[in-house]
């Protein structure tokens, strides 16, 4: 991470955990045990139905609320999806969009994606873009060409303006729930390549102001060797951010000075 040029986020996706008694619970539990020091951000990307809940106990506290998903469309026939515009009115700050499991499981594609991360900037929410390869791109060696693809994509036309709210996650498929880290130098090496290709896109200014995390079996104990690459600029933490006492080892792992 590097705090002088950029902020450092820590994001938990909830993924399809916890129900709204269970978040209001964790929620008490995080918030009065939150470090002082403002040295990171705190995200808590919960399921749609514990968004009420969420924001109300986490009102006052330092954490924002963000949701996983949303429809691409502000309103109409789309029976069972949640518009940019309704997650706004609740207070939620941040979306993800383009999770792999959203792509792989429910069919979305690069075209969806990136008409979603438009519908989050037009509401005023901040996207959480993920972006990364499979085992077989890996070692096929087209990482950066395949990540390349998928940001060019989603943000295409995305202006310089609105860039400086998307936050970048890095999140290889093959790392995903598998306890399977990436070496801190992978990711360190990933999330450099990918602040150049900003570069390219957005120039240099733009490209060192934007946030870009790691995801993938991210933990309390390897937090701080990948946090301690200077391209990575915090996390996007699924398993270990449903046990509080996990989540705010982490945060507080982030907020060291
Ligand atoms: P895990 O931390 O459980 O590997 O999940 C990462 C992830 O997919 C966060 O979006």
């Amino acid at each position: 991470m590097n705090r002088k040029y950029r902020k450092t986020i820590i994001a938990g996706n909830w993924k399809m955990h916890k129900t709204a008694t269970e978040a209001k619970a964790f929620a008490e539990r995080l918030k009065g045990a939150l470090p002082r020091a403002k040295r990171c951000s705190i995200v808590l990307c919960v399921p749609y139905v514990d968004i009420p809940a969420a924001v109300k106990l986490l009102k006052d506290s330092r954490v924002a609320v963000g949701a996983q998903n949303l429809h691409w469309e502000s309103s109409g026939p789309f029976t069972g999806e949640i518009s940019a515009g309704m997650l706004a009115d609740l207070d939620v700050k941040y979306v993800i969009i383009g999770h792999s499991e959203r792509r792989a499981l429910f069919g979305e594609t690069d075209h969806i994606i990136n008409q979603k991360v438009h519908a989050a900037l037009s509401a005023g929410l901040r996207p959480i873009l993920c972006v990364g390869e499979d085992q077989d791109q890996r070692e096929l060696g087209v990482t950066m060409e395949f990540i390349s693809y998928q940001l060019k994509a989603a943000l295409a036309g995305v202006t310089p303006e609105d860039m400086r709210r998307v936050v970048i996650a890095y999140e290889p498929i093959w790392a995903i729930g598998t306890g399977n880290t990436a070496t801190p130098e992978q990711a360190g090496e990933v999330c450099g390549a990918i602040r150049s290709i900003l570069r390219k896109l957005y120039g240099a200014r733009i490209a060192r102001s934007t946030t870009i995390q790691y995801g993938g079996s991210m933990n309390e104990a390897n937090a701080e060797a990948l946090l301690a690459q200077e391209d990575v600029d915090g996390g996007l933490i699924g398993g270990a951010s449903l046990d509080p006492d996990k989540f705010l080892q982490i945060i507080h792992t982030a907020n060291q000075d």
